[in-house]
């Protein structure tokens, strides 16, 4: 048996396991649709973030949500969360020590919630649940299975904003991404 997310969320508001904890304003666990046939995983929390205890609110989150409309989804229905709860102060990269200490509650929370499709956005979310060294590049644009979920490792939306060639990219995962969601429906339709 698998924890709920509120039991999952109470530890994770608790937890002092990193020096995370000691510049954190908030822990951003997650946010989204309990039952959610698909889950984004991003990195760590941003400034925004910190402060309004919500995954992808700032200009990441602004892009994510035109990335959303474009695959045809509604930001209720998923659910979102990071490989890190805790912002890593000026937005460094996440530590290998930080992400083991913190990965039991992201482990937690894909059993919970059990998506058909996990999108990963960036390297730090696609090493993690692909298990691999290889970089976004060469993994995005098309989907895998882990297990039995779909993954679909597409840039950082972050990523794009700074370099616009990855735009193109970015829409065309979330095209592939419709596509994959109108498969995975039919496929359980079908059972
Ligand atoms: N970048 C992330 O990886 N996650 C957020 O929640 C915001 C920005």
């Amino acid at each position: 048996m698998h924890r709920t997310l509120e039991e999952i969320e109470a530890d994770a508001l608790q937890c002092r396991k990193c020096e995370l904890c000691e510049t954190r304003t908030t822990v951003v666990f997650g946010v989204g649709n309990p039952d959610a046939e698909v889950m984004f995983i991003g990195e760590a929390p941003g400034k925004q973030e910190d402060l309004g205890a919500e995954p992808f609110i700032g200009a990441a989150g602004k892009l994510l949500n035109r990335m959303l409309e474009r695959a045809g989804i509604n930001r209720p229905d998923i659910y979102i969360a990071n490989v890190l709860k805790c912002r890593p102060p000026g937005n460094r990269d996440p530590r290998p020590d930080e992400i083991q200490l913190c990965s039991p509650y992201l482990r937690e929370q894909v059993r919970a919630i059990d998506p058909d499709v996990i999108v990963t956005l960036g390297n730090f979310a696609t090493k993690f649940i692909l298990k691999t060294d290889k970089g976004i590049t060469s993994l995005r644009g098309q989907a895998y299975t882990a297990g039995k979920f779909y993954v679909l490792p597409t840039f950082h939306p972050a990523a794009a904003i700074y370099d616009q060639s990855k735009l193109a990219l970015l829409e065309s995962d979330f095209d592939l991404l419709g596509e994959l969601l109108r498969v995975a429906r039919e496929r359980k339709a079908a059972r």
